[in-house]
């Protein structure tokens, strides 16, 4: 039905730009963040299981249901589910498969546009004026301190950022996916790579900076990351579970609609099984590797415990580390390329999330490539002016990440395996998914795929509704750094977030006008497949 046959150049482009969705800021801010608030070892332990039970299975049963959904015609996550189920209901499926990645979209572009910031303002010498206070400098970029306080178009504001990465975002998807997606990649993923392995042999050689504290040496910075402590006490904590599966889901981009739709430019006998296994791969190797070994040293070094308990993802990467290039020798040009990488990183990821959107406008209501990128503009600056106003401590960005960045993607990811192992059969499943294939799907992710991995996502959402929505407190191990119920009581408690509030409306509204284009797009595409004899 979309006019436009699009596809990858070649082998190596899908996996970049696969591995370019997968490798973002989920690698090198939230994993450490989430990794040391997790006590270190014990999280790895939750995180690798994820890896191996959640995130390789569903990945290939994305990258296989969106080469067969492509084939069929379609490109979009609700159109490839109603291609593959054959039910009137099927389409509404892959709903979230187009609600989860432009959702996310609207406030992962927020953070982009910092990054961007953050590298001209280091490049200029604005991160490192004598005697500069780092949080004032963050709360006044991103308008944290007052609603509609970074509403401002200066080089210390996050104004002009937020336009020149929307325009970036939407010129490259007007390129198309060989021209725009993988040129990006192409360039990116090396340049990216290059730039994290100059700052790790910084950080690694950093030695003692402060001889008078003789403990904040690199060597204990490792350890404050990786040393095995507590970890019999961490595991029997389920929020870890929660957060180690979450973001697996997150950093692999698996499971809500970035892949199926990369995967549904595929050919017939293109690869998806060592490409799925390829590009998951080289995103943990930037995770465990890159990621895990740059910021938390870093900052250790020079301030010590202080620097990172309790700084959050985004204080460690945008309060602490300014600090701490400011004080290192060539600290401008290490900061200028830190969030130049950061910056790469997140473009590469954002992409991603736009085409989904693109591809279902275009094939759901007939618009050409133009009016395509118009209606999805419109829409997703909607939501990035939301968390945009809403800065003050971040609420509507917030609100956003947890029901769709974090709920929204646990059900988007069962929704896909349950589909794979259940409405296609494991068996047809994974015959297709070996069609082509370079290597076959080991035997014993049959039964993974169909029983552990949705029974896994079960127990880990149970958990998670009991801790976060019912507020039950699982008194084991370290404590959650949020308060778990906070979530919900802003929005129905005795002092609700009036920002909280707007943002979850923004997200039902948005939730019901897809389902009316869904529905809407199922009568065009069964109204062509009839006048096909039933193919589209
Ligand atoms: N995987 C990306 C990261 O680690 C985030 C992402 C989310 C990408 C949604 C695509 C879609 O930062
Ligand atoms: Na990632």
């Amino acid at each position: 039905m979309s006019k436009t046959q699009e596809a990858w150049s070649s082998r190596l482009g899908v996996i970049l730009a696969v591995a370019g969705s997968a490798v973002g800021l989920g690698n090198f801010l939230r994993f450490p963040g989430l990794a040391t608030q997790y006590g270190g070892a014990a999280f790895m332990i939750a995180y690798f299981i994820s890896l191996l039970l959640l995130g390789i299975p569903i990945g290939w049963a994305e990258w296989t249901m969106g080469r067969k959904g492509g084939l069929a015609g379609y490109h979009s996550s609700p159109g490839i589910f109603h291609a593959i189920i054959r039910h009137p209901a099927g389409k509404y499926l892959g709903l979230l498969g187009f609600i989860v990645p432009v959702m996310v979209y609207m406030y992962y572009v927020y953070i982009e546009a910092w990054c961007l910031g953050y590298a001209l303002n280091a490049a200029t010498g604005n991160l490192s004026l004598p005697g500069m206070n780092y949080s004032d400098f963050f709360a006044t970029f991103t308008g944290t301190r007052q609603d509609g306080a970074s509403i401002h178009f200066g080089l210390s504001d996050v104004g002009i950022f937020v336009v020149i990465v929307y325009a970036l975002n939407f010129f490259f998807i007007y390129r198309g996916i060989s021209k725009g997606v993988e040129f990006v990649c192409k360039w990116g993923m090396p340049l990216l790579i290059l730039i994290a392995l100059i700052i790790l042999a910084r950080v690694l050689t950093l030695g003692t900076p402060d001889p008078a504290k003789p403990d904040q040496n690199v060597i204990n910075g490792l350890g404050f990351m990786w040393n095995p402590k507590e970890i019999a006490t961490g595991l029997k904590n389920p929020q870890l579970w929660l957060a180690a599966a979450g973001q697996i889901f997150f950093s692999l981009s698996v499971g809500f609609g970035a892949i199926i739709t990369y995967a549904s430019y595929l050919k017939q006998k293109d690869d998806v099984v060592l490409s799925g296994l390829t590009a998951a791969s080289a995103n943990e190797f930037c995770e465990v590797a890159l990621g895990g070994l740059i910021t938390v040293p870093a900052a250790f070094v020079f301030f010590g415990t202080a620097g990172i308990v309790g700084m959050g993802t985004f204080g460690l990467g945008f309060n602490v580390l300014p600090h701490v290039f400011a004080q290192m020798a060539f600290g401008q040009f290490f900061a200028t390329i830190f969030y130049l990488l950061l910056f790469l990183a997140a473009i590469t990821s954002s992409l991603s999330m736009l085409q989904p959107g693109i591809a279902f406008f275009e094939e759901g209501l007939g618009l050409g490539r133009k009016a395509a990128m118009g209606v999805l503009g419109l829409l997703t600056a909607l939501g990035t002016a939301l968390v945009w106003w809403f800065s003050k401590d971040l609420k509507a960005l917030d609100t956003i990440d947890f029901w769709i960045g974090t709920v929204g993607i646990f059900v988007c990811g069962t929704i896909l395996i349950i589909v794979f192992g259940w409405v296609i059969g494991i068996d047809e499943g994974i015959n297709e998914a070996h069609q082509g294939a370079e290597m076959r799907i080991p035997g014993f992710y049959k039964p993974i795929m169909k029983y552990i991995t949705p029974l896994y996502l079960l127990a880990i959402f149970v958990m998670f509704l009991l801790a976060n929505i019912f507020g039950w407190n699982f008194k084991f191990g370290p404590e959650a750094a949020f308060n778990p119920t906070s979530y919900v009581t802003d929005l129905v408690g005795d002092n609700p977030s009036g920002p909280a509030r707007i943002a979850f409306g923004f997200i039902v509204i948005t939730i019901i006008f897809v389902t009316f284009l869904v529905a809407q797009a199922g009568k065009r595409w069964e109204a062509a497949e009839k006048s096909n004899g039933g193919k589209k």
